[in-house]
């Protein structure tokens, strides 16, 4: 049987790094799409240290950088017939931000990473997705939208251009996105080989090395939060059982939660916008790639 092909964006790190290891782990060859080189090969490093016979390989890939989804999708094409396994799990969310930041091509960071960036390596590797015949597309979502239940993508200021720059609401915009995306997806993919499912990832430990400009109270609210999160490694578990069990192999369009469960009924509740409008947002911003 053909060796499954699986990438995952933002692998050198928290719950990416260890679903790249316990996906390689069942014989899968894995691809640790990240945007830094050195970041990426000690995280390679340290799941070879667990079985050094994995089958793993990083790929160079900036979320927030249109030239750089590009390249990694023409590299990617040159090198590989087919794709079975493409999780999105790289986000922006740094919530010491103050200000927007914002991408080589001006467009706001957390938006272009978390939806936009998504959406356009989907799009760029779906030919190849569709050569396989059991393709899935995971998205990242997040447990906190079911805390702010007002969340909505603004539609008509999806950067935060006229009104006053929040990174969590750009933060829990984006997933929102993300969520309508994959539903409208799904649709488009019925009745072919592919599928697109997402996890609304719950509370899980961050490495708060990771950000050392972190004021002191966000470091103690940080370190409050990990002691009601779950390990990276737990809730690598459930992207592995979703990216391979055959029990969600005919999943297509659910929202799971964090123990891997569907969120029934939430499809119907994204208006307004409704996912029609998100998409044609979407697609204006795509325009040209
Ligand atoms: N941890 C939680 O409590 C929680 C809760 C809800 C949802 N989530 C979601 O779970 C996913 C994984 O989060 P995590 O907790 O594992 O966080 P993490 O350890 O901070 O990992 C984030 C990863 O994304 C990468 N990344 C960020 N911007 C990128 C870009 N422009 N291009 C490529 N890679 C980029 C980071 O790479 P660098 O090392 O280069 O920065 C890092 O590898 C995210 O989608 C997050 O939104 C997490």
């Amino acid at each position: 049987m053909e060796q499954k092909i699986c990438i995952i964006t933002g692998a050198n790190s928290g719950i990416g790094k260890q679903a790249a290891c316990l996906i390689a782990q069942q014989q899968v060859h894995v691809i640790m799409a990240c945007r830094n080189r050195g970041r990426a090969e000690k995280a390679c490093q340290d799941i070879l240290s667990v079985d050094s016979s994995m089958s793993l390989e990083i790929m160079i890939l900036d979320m927030a950088d249109n030239i750089s989804i590009k390249q990694f999708s023409e590299r990617f094409a040159q090198k590989f017939d087919h794709l079975d396994i493409l999780i999105h799990n790289a986000a922006d969310f740094d919530i010491s931000r103050k200000k927007p930041a914002y991408t080589p091509q001006g467009i706001e960071s957390v938006w272009a990473t978390n939806h936009l960036g998504p959406v356009m390596l989907t799009e760029a590797l779906m030919p190849l997705l569709g050569k396989s015949t059991d393709g899935r597309i995971i998205t990242i979502s997040s447990k906190g939208l079911a805390m702010l239940p007002f969340t909505k993508v603004d539609t008509s200021d999806c950067e935060f251009r006229k009104r006053r720059y929040s990174v969590a609401k750009a933060y829990y915009q984006s997933k929102m996105a993300q969520e309508m995306y994959t539903v409208w997806l799904a649709r488009q993919l019925k009745g072919t080989s592919v599928t697109a499912n997402c996890i609304r990832v719950g509370a899980v430990e961050i490495d708060i090395n990771r950000y050392p400009d972190l004021p002191g109270f966000l470091k103690k609210l940080y370190s409050m939060k990990k002691k009601l999160s779950i390990s990276p490694k737990a809730m690598a578990e459930i992207y592995a059982l979703l990216a391979l069990e055959n029990q969600f192999a005919s999943s297509n369009g659910v929202i799971f939660d964090e123990h891997g469960k569907p969120l029934k009924a939430l499809a119907s509740k994204y208006s307004p916008p409704s996912i029609e409008d998100v998409m044609k947002i979407t697609k204006t911003y795509l325009q040209g790639n």
